[in-house]
């Protein structure tokens, strides 16, 4: 059932629709009525902690993607402190959020091209945009490359999501904090280039330009490699490894986070490790070292792909991949593990594959989380297992997302 990945990554792209159709399933599922809890929450504790900060950002308030730049950044993680006290504190010790930089962090920005206008979503409306000039919150490069290119694609014609019509639905920005390598991703409607000259127009500071196909109705920042303009990939570095990111994979959106957080799940890693959800194996390839041999599992074709592409990068001999779902590796598989690393998307572990994990048994599991709430489901399935170590990370500055790391020992 599972295809081990082929060296030359761009092969697995025909999966690609395959994915798409699962994690849509899989989100539909999961995540809308906890989010709704946890969003409550977090709007009254808020209130708490609004200290009359000023904004640094033109379009605060208006726009939906900073939410809490009226609040210092100290308080910021006081709040984010007590969230996850209120909502983990009879689990987990919870102690201090360890802080990022509070602006131009974010190595990934998906600008929405609709109703006339290029920026992101207006705050508590999925059916207005709010025009963007530069982000707060975006790497400086980025923000230097974007006010080139909006101009041009102001002339494209955009795609009108509601009503299901028109050509350009989002252009994308990916930046390497570490190596400064910049991506723009033209995400269309239709495979056929009506760019215009915005192509020919682009900045030389853009190193990897695509232009995916996404046909669907979902409303989604993703799609088919249609053309790879320039480039195709960009680099980041993490420490001493290099890493590829194609125009699809997921990466952590706050490299110097990812970098503090990939330490110490390497200082936590013994022998046999698994690392479900391995996404482009950056975890996998970062705790290699300390590992006996690594086996990263992860269903978006492109990611696996890149995994092992990312591998060959750093000569790591010790790491594979493995093309599957989670939940099907586990009901299969008949190998031993010390330690299993999880990173799964913010809908958290199916219920099924949290149990199968239990079965599994290994020593240790270091649970990497971007949602405390699927978090505290998952370690209710994992009953067999306490919690040695919890910290927090602040993966998301302005925004009322946090990241976790939770070290799980067997009992
Ligand atoms: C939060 S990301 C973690 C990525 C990875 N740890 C990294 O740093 O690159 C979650 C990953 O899980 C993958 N994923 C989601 N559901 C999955 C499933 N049921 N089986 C396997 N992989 C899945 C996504 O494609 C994504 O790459």
């Amino acid at each position: 059932m599972f295809e081990y990945c082929r060296p030359a990554w761009a092969v697995e792209m025909r999966n690609i629709h395959q994915f798409m159709e699962l994690s849509r399933e899989v989100k539909y599922i999961f995540t809308g009525k906890r989010m709704k809890k946890r969003k409550r929450l977090i709007q009254a504790l808020a209130e708490n902690y609004r200290d009359g900060e000023a904004p640094p950002c033109a379009h605060f308030g208006e726009c939906g993607g900073c939410l809490f730049q009226d609040i210092s950044y100290k308080n910021q993680l006081a709040l984010k402190e007590e969230y996850l006290r209120t909502e983990l504190g009879d689990v987990c010790d919870v102690g201090p959020v360890r802080p990022s930089m509070p602006y131009g962090y974010r190595g990934r920005m998906d600008m929405v091209t609709a109703f006339g206008k290029v920026g992101l979503r207006k705050r508590g409306s999925y059916r207005r945009v709010v025009d963007i000039e530069s982000c707060a919150i975006m790497q400086e490069k980025s923000n230097t490359m974007f006010r080139e290119i909006r101009p041009l694609v102001s002339s494209v014609e955009d795609y009108d999501y509601l009503r299901h019509e028109g050509y350009l639905r989002y252009v994308v920005l990916r930046q390497g904090m570490y190596t400064g390598e910049l991506m723009v991703n033209f995400v269309v409607a239709m495979p056929e280039d009506r760019l215009g000259g915005v192509i020919e127009a682009l900045p030389d500071g853009v190193d990897s330009v695509s232009i995916l196909v996404t046909g669907g109705r979902a409303d989604v920042s993703f799609g088919e490699v249609w053309k790879t303009v320039r480039g195709g990939t960009i680099g980041e570095r993490l420490g001493d490894l290099r890493f590829s990111i194609a125009p699809n994979s997921f990466f952590q959106s706050n490299s110097s986070i990812a970098l503090l957080m990939y330490e110490r799940i390497r200082s936590m890693v013994k022998g046999r490790t698994l690392d479900l959800y391995s996404g482009v194996g950056s975890i996998s390839l970062f705790v290699a070292g300390a590992a006996d041999s690594v086996t990263g599992v992860e269903m978006n074709p492109e990611g696996v792909a890149m995994a092992e592409h990312n591998r060959e990068l750093n000569g790591i001999e010790n790491a594979r991949f493995v093309h599957g779902d989670v939940l099907g590796y586990l009901r299969e598989c008949e190998d031993r593990y010390d330690t299993v690393v999880l990173d799964p998307p913010r809908a958290g572990m199916h219920p099924a594959a949290a149990a199968l994990l239990s079965r599994l048994a290994p020593e240790r599991i270091v649970y990497m989380s971007c949602n405390p709430s699927s978090f505290r489901e998952d370690l209710s399935a994992l009953a067999d297992y306490r919690v040695e170590s919890f910290e927090a990370f602040d993966m998301f500055p302005q925004t009322p997302h946090i990241e976790t790391l939770a070290l799980l020992i067997r009992r």
